[in-house]
C-alpha cells in the first residue's frame, strides 16, 4: 500500500516535471509578416496571372520586385476580411472560389492556386493583424 502510494507520488514528480521542462523548451512562434512569409509564396502561386500586364492585373497586382507595393495593393483592393480571416477573398478565391469578374458577367470558378497549408499560413497571419 505504502509502496504504491510512493510510486505514484514518484511519477506524478516526474510527471510534472517533464510537463515544465516541455513548457520551457517551447518558443513562441514569431508572427508572420508579409514580406518575409506571404509575399514570396503570393510570388509563387499567384504571380504568373496577377502580375503587371497579366490576365488577372485588373483585380490584384503583385510587384514582383516591391513587397510593400504589393501590400498596398492587397490592401486598397479588400482582398483581407480581419473579422472573418478564413472569409476573406485572397483565401476564398485562390482556394478556387467563385468571383465576378472585372469585364462583367456571371459569376466564375478560380483556379485553386493555394494550396491547404499556404491556406492555413495566410489566415494565420490575416488573424495575427496580416502585418506588412
Ligand atoms: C492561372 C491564372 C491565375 C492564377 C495563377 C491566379 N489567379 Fe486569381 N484570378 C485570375 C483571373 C483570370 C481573375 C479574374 C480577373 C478579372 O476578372 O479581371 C482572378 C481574380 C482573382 C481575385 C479577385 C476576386 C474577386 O472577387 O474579384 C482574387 C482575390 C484572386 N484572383 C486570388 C488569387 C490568389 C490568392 C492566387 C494565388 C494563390 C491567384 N489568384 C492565382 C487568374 C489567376
Amino acid at each position: 500500500m505504502y509502496l504504491a502510494t510512493c510510486a505514484q507520488r514518484l511519477l506524478c514528480v516526474f510527471g510534472l516535471g517533464m510537463m515544465l521542462s516541455a513548457c520551457d523548451n517551447t518558443t513562441e512562434p514569431t508572427t508572420k509578416t508579409f514580406t518575409a512569409d506571404i509575399y514570396p509564396q503570393m510570388k509563387g502561386a499567384c504571380g504568373s496571372c496577377h502580375n503587371t500586364g497579366g490576365v488577372a492585373a485588373k483585380k490584384f497586382t503583385i510587384d514582383a520586385a516591391n513587397a510593400a507595393t504589393t501590400y498596398t495593393n492587397l490592401m486598397t483592393n479588400n482582398l483581407i476580411n480581419k473579422t472573418a480571416p478564413d472569409q476573406s477573398s485572397l483565401i476564398v478565391v485562390g482556394k478556387g472560389g467563385m468571383y465576378t469578374p472585372s469585364a462583367g458577367g456571371m459569376a466564375v470558378a478560380h483556379t485553386k492556386n493555394l494550396n491547404d497549408a499556404q491556406a492555413t499560413d495566410w489566415v494565420a497571419w490575416i488573424t495575427a493583424g496580416s502585418m506588412q
